[in-house]
């Protein structure tokens, strides 16, 4: 049985369709963090690894709000294909410069459908997604930190082991924030 009622969507058909590719990339992100937590994982990186299983969790969470937001407006979410997942990586550096790289798209797809809704007055949607476009930013900038330790401490000799103890450090600084957050 359906009680699904369209015509008490509140959701254009448009919002709904970029929100469900926004869905895509949220799902995308999750996969692709947890194929890096794997890699760094057999590396022998095992705070790199916590921290990219714990972001790979904060990713899903992204997608299962948007979810909810979706579906309480009217609309239907749906549960992405999600393929192209690389599975190997040269360096941990690269690791973490696929993490920005992929931040920095999520971030201007945020702003993108923020630039629609408010161009087709959907404030709505338009007020829902400024916690995305904050948590972009703190997405963006903590993998920004995390390439500069590389820059600052430098990969050779013990190089590689102090810089994932210092992405431990901020991994367990994070989860006291989230902690404090709850
Ligand atoms: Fe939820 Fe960092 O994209």
């Amino acid at each position: 049985m359906s009680q699904h009622n369209h015509s008490k969507r509140s959701l254009s058909i448009e919002v709904e369709k970029l929100l469900n590719e926004q869905i895509v990339l949220e799902g995308k992100s999750s996969a692709s963090y947890l194929s890096m937590a794997s890699w760094c994982e057999t590396e022998g990186y095992a705070n790199a690894s916590n921290f990219l299983y714990a972001h790979s969790d904060e990713e899903r969470g992204h997608m299962l709000k948007i979810f909810s937001y979706i579906n309480e407006a009217g609309g239907h979410a749906l549960q992405p294909e999600i393929t192209n997942i690389k599975h190997k990586f040269s360096s941990l550096r690269e690791v973490f410069e696929d993490v920005l790289e992929h931040e920095i798209h999520v971030t201007k797809s945020i702003h993108e459908i923020v630039d629609h809704c408010l161009s087709n007055k959907d404030f709505s949607t338009f007020s829902y997604l400024q916690w995305f476009v904050t948590e972009q930013r703190e997405e963006e900038s903590l993998a920004r930190r995390i390439l500069e330790i590389f820059d600052i401490i430098g990969e050779d000799g013990v190089g590689l082991w102090t810089i994932d103890q210092e992405i431990g450090k901020i991994s367990a600084a994070q989860a006291a924030a989230a902690g404090a957050e709850a």
